[in-house]
């Protein structure tokens, strides 16, 4: 069994050599801004910060291997992730930890399997990876202004606040809201 620390050796190392440059440095803030949320919240810091740094690991494989390995979770494959593949890239890397380095933790691998789109129902851990990946301190719009509106809000008010963000950044773009977002976004304010 191998200790968390050869674990986060091994997936970080991966990280780097499969990702670009910008997008491994995105990681490593994803990472930390994880690991701060959860000593915030009262969740696993080392959780966060494993699923923060392995997230996107999957983010430049193409479109044979991204469906391979994450139709492996046996979930179906919606009109959304159809129309564009490399939105599996969370499902292929929640496969990825478990075939290729054991990752067994369940909380992580919701938290990376649904990053992309969130999921009604789904875990604290997975609802902090969301909202890391959204307002870590490299994504434009996270100004401190931005941050000190998120203070003293609960769990669901923030990821509420991230997820309305996130709509409207779609919906002015002319981008499709996934099912899987409305649903998530709907189960925390109904
Ligand atoms: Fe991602
Ligand atoms: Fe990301």
């Amino acid at each position: 069994m191998k200790t968390y620390e050869t674990l986060l050796d091994e997936v970080t190392e991966y990280a780097k050599s499969h990702e670009k440059k910008e997008r491994f440095e995105h990681s490593m803030r994803t990472a930390a801004t994880c690991a701060d949320l959860c000593r915030r919240f009262g969740e696993d810091e080392k959780k966060g910060w494993f699923a923060g740094i392995s997230h996107d690991i999957c983010k430049e494989f193409g479109d044979m291997e991204l469906v391979s390995l994450a139709v492996k979770d046996g979930l179906p494959v919606s009109q959304i992730e159809r129309t564009k593949v490399s939105l599996l890239h969370g499902r292929a890397a929640a496969t990825l930890l478990q075939e290729q380095f054991g990752i067994t933790d369940s909380e992580i691998i919701e938290a990376v399997r649904h990053h992309t789109f969130g999921k009604a129902g789904m875990g604290n851990l997975a609802k902090l990876l969301f909202v890391a990946d959204k307002i870590e301190p490299g994504r434009e719009h996270v100004t401190e202004k931005y941050l000190k509106k998120t203070e003293n809000m609960s769990l669901d008010e923030l990821v509420i606040f991230v997820l309305s963000e996130n709509i409207s950044y779609l919906q002015e773009h002319g981008k499709k809201i996934a099912p899987a977002t409305q649903e998530f976004l709907e189960s925390l304010v109904g």
